[in-house]
């Protein structure tokens, strides 16, 4: 409620899982919030959580023109598409009260070679690295360095393939040749050293000055069973992260977060909302990978679940910059997302699109068995690339269709609820992985 006695009115900007599981931490932890959510997710049936009509990603003055015709308390902006092109400083210039990072903030995540440089200068231990505008010396460069080597486009990505993790000198230079066919003249490319060990993904929700740690969560970036196939956006994770202990967390406070938040002061940039930490355990330490402006997806469908704290609450002390007083309560549950994506048609066919991410895909389809799965023991699903057709019925509309999350006492629990879950989710092309949360996703030498 407001202070003047009417249900708080939310407008959530983001069209992914991430979103939706956005907009049920908002209506799940607080009785009388009702959120508006655009570009949204046509299918979401819920009588708290509405379409916010006309408002797209790319455009700030979609958000203007709803915002005018519809007075909302609050706005919270977690997709970077729109971060990156401002959305949030053009809200606060109109005097919209808004959550997010600024377009520079969110230059951390959207300019690998500007996240690498902050790293660097803040003291927040990170992969040796160098930047590139050219091919040929970035050749070079390579070609000169003892170890492995991953390379980056500086660039957003549109799967999340913008990383090319190497383990021979050939597959580094290929990639380096890739970037240079695709980006030609805008062709920049971070190089840097590649690191061991196992991946963890960190986040905590920022008023500014201050910030709460949230739980952690281990992401399945492969494309294929077993961590084979090219890095994606991810199809699956699970929360708590395995090594998560006080140890753990302290370290994560003390190497990542509380440098981080020292830069973010120094370089007085503006960073409200939630940060996303992709790091590494490695034999040396905790080493940061990337800095991300927005939560993970699919780990928001694991971590915030588990949230019970209001976060209309928690959102208003990240206005007032009082976070620091505030602490984040969470069930202790486990959990484990599975993304459903839509494969290829036709896996005989050399000849058809072979489905996201591997290539083309073909949208759509049309999807059934959601209800089933939502009432699966344990199970909730939250929709990601899902549209309705002209008959309204639901189709695929990308490459993560939805993800199916199971939680439980224990892991095993969560896993097998997922996966139970899952099974009445049909269309064609279904494509997931079987090993969510069964093996530990290792950058090892050997993949
Ligand atoms: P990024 O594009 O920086 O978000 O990286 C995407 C993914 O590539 C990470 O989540 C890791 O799985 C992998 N990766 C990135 N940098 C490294 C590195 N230096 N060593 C090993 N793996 C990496
Ligand atoms: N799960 C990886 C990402 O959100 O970028």
């Amino acid at each position: 409620m407001t202070a003047a006695g009417r249900k708080t009115r939310v407008l959530v900007v983001d069209g992914t899982g991430r979103g939706h599981a956005i907009c049920d931490l908002f209506t799940r932890t607080d009785p009388d919030v009702i959120v508006y959510y655009g570009p949204g997710c046509g299918v979401i049936k819920h009588d708290r959580i509405r379409p916010a009509g006309g408002v797209t990603l790319d455009n700030p003055r979609t958000a203007l023109e709803f915002l005018r015709a519809n007075p909302m308390d609050l706005v919270f902006v977690s997709n970077i598409d729109a971060l990156s092109r401002g959305y949030v400083d053009v809200l606060r210039c109109f005097g919209y009260p808004v959550i997010g990072p600024t377009q520079a903030a969110a230059a951390l995540e959207s300019s690998k070679a500007t996240g690498k440089r902050f790293c660097a200068q803040h003291g927040i231990p990170t992969a040796r690295f160098r930047t590139f505008s050219d091919p040929a010396a970035s050749l070079a460069y390579i070609r000169s360095q003892p170890y492995s080597c991953v390379v980056k486009a500086d660039g957003l990505t549109l799967n999340g393939d913008g990383a090319v993790v190497c383990e021979t000198t050939a597959e580094a230079e290929a990639a380096v040749r890739r970037f240079a066919d695709e980006l030609g003249d805008a062709f920049r490319v971070v190089v840097e050293e590649r690191l061991y060990g196992q991946e963890i993904s960190v986040f905590a929700l920022l008023d500014g000055s201050s910030y709460v740690l949230l739980p952690t969560a281990l992401d399945y970036k492969r494309t294929f069973d077993g961590d084979r196939g090219g890095n994606c956006d991810g199809m699956g994770s699970i929360a708590p992260h395995p090594e998560e202990d006080e140890t753990l967390r302290a370290e994560i406070r003390h190497q990542l977060l509380d440098p981080l938040m020292r830069g973010l002061s120094a370089e007085g940039l503006d960073f409200t909302g939630f940060v996303y930490l992709g790091a590494m355990i490695t034999p040396a330490g905790l080493r940061l990978i990337e800095i991300n402006a927005r939560f993970g997806d699919s780990e928001a469908e694991v971590v915030l679940p588990g949230i019970t704290t209001s976060f209309v609450e928690l959102c208003r002390a990240v206005l007032d910059r009082r976070l620091g007083q505030h602490r984040v309560d969470v069930d202790r549950l486990h959990r484990c997302s599975v993304a459903l994506t839509q494969g290829g048609l036709d896996p005989a066919d050399p000849a058809a699109p072979p489905g996201w991410p591997i290539g083309e895909f073909v949208t759509g389809q049309p999807v059934t068995g959601l209800a089933a799965a939502e009432a699966s023991p344990q199970a909730q699903l939250f929709y990601g690339h899902l549209a309705l057709s002209a008959d309204r019925d639901p189709v695929t509309a990308g490459g993560r269709v939805l993800h199916v999350v199971g939680s439980g006492e224990t892991l095993n629990e969560a896993r097998d609820a997922a996966y139970r879950a899952a099974g009445h989710v049909q269309f064609p092309g279904c494509r997931y992985r079987h090993d969510i949360g069964a093996v530990r996703s290792l950058t090892a030498a050997d993949h």
